[in-house]
């Protein structure tokens, strides 16, 4: 079921009268069976957007459709989702295999029936084995899956999760978040996944919105993306260890930094630019910049290496084997690699 957004928006007013525009004038539509990725910083209207969707806020301007319907007025329960939120909320009282039953109380189904559909979910999520323990004797993964097979009983139309991996240690979140993409591939429902995790967003997504301030900021496919940002704001969200940025002036198509030292080339309009490069983006070349090391931190395969180059520091991400026991590197940076954006609007060039 695709879901289709148009000009959505939520203002929030204090008791002073004050207002925060919690989503502008978002427009995006969510192709049908797939995951999407609702991604930005604290605050930016992630929760907002998909509470909006789920029926919980009402919408101060816009439209929501799921396929043709339009649904921006529907009661949240005959919208067909499954929400799925950070606190697993389980009822701590009912075993598992309750918990999970419980939307279908007030459906007109048999018991043998609900049982049927309970340990296919269970079956689906993993967790066959666990229906007659209470949540608490699971662990926070395990409960999250629950929680998940609870959203689905009722085979919802969408898929909505809020941070649903936020309370998980590192390797379970890791574990869950491959569950979450198989579950969705099973079942071919169209998910949204909110996260202010990019690296999470990069590797669940099959496409991401990026929100701030309320704003979209770009959709596209997660690669896609961190290769062409459209902003500053994307570029420096995405990416880990992130990206350098530093001014930089072209003259006559070539890209330089402090007092002219040339790092590339560009096809653009002399000028000032912020200018952007990955750390991997650099490459160790005996024709390339001398570096001043700063630091060095060697990750496994790869060598991080802090350095100055005309007072402006940087870090460059370099396989381990091209620096091991180098005393003096130079670097370049890979061609068709720099990023121009806007010095006022902060737009890719
Ligand atoms: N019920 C509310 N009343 C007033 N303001 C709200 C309410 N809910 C959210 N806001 C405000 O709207 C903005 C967006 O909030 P939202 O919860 O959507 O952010 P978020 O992207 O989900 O952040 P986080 O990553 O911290 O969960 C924030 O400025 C927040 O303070
Ligand atoms: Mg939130």
């Amino acid at each position: 079921m695709e879901i289709r957004l148009e000009g959505l928006t939520k203002i929030f007013t204090d008791k002073t009268g004050k207002e925060t525009r919690a989503v502008d004038d978002l427009s995006i539509t969510i192709p049908s069976g797939k995951l999407v990725g609702l991604l930005g910083p604290s605050g930016c209207g992630k929760s907002t957007t998909l509470f909006m969707i789920a029926g919980l806020h009402k919408p101060s301007g816009g439209k929501i459709f799921f396929g043709d319907d339009d649904v921006t007025r529907l009661a949240p329960e005959k919208r067909g989702i499954g929400l799925v939120f950070q606190n697993y909320a389980l009822y701590p009282h009912m075993t598992v295999r309750q918990n999970i039953m419980f939307p279908l109380e007030n459906l007109n189904i048999s018991q043998k029936q609900a049982n049927k559909l309970v340990e296919e979910m269970a079956s689906l999520v993993g967790i066959r084995d666990q229906l007659d323990k209470k949540p608490s004797q699971l662990s926070g993964g395990q409960q999250q899956r629950v929680a998940i097979a609870r959203a689905l009983v009722k085979k919802p139309r969408v898929l909505l999760l809020d941070e649903p991996l936020s309370n998980l240690d590192a390797r379970l979140r890791l574990q869950t978040r491959e569950e979450i993409k198989r579950i969705q591939r099973e079942t071919g429902i169209t998910t949204i996944f909110v996260t202010h995790d990019q690296e999470e967003a990069m590797s669940i997504s099959d496409s991401m919105v990026v929100l701030n301030f309320g704003v979209e900021q770009q959709m596209d496919a997660p690669q896609v993306m961190y290769t062409n940002p459209k902003n500053l704001f994307v570029a420096k969200f995405l990416g880990n260890p992130p990206i350098n940025t530093f001014e930089g002036k072209v003259v006559n198509g070539k890209v330089t930094i402090g007092d002219g030292l040339v790092i590339g080339e560009a096809k653009v309009a002399d000028g000032t630019y912020y200018v952007g490069v990955r750390p991997e983006d650099f490459r160790v070349d005996s024709a390339g910049f001398e570096v001043d090391t700063k630091g060095i931190e060697h990750i496994g395969r790869d060598t991080m290496i802090r350095f100055e180059l005309n007072k402006i520091q940087l870090r460059a991400m370099l396989d381990s084997d091209t620096v091991y026991g180098q005393k003096n590197i130079k670097l370049v940076v890979k061609p068709g690699k720099i990023h121009l954006f806007d010095k006022v609007t902060g737009n890719v060039l």
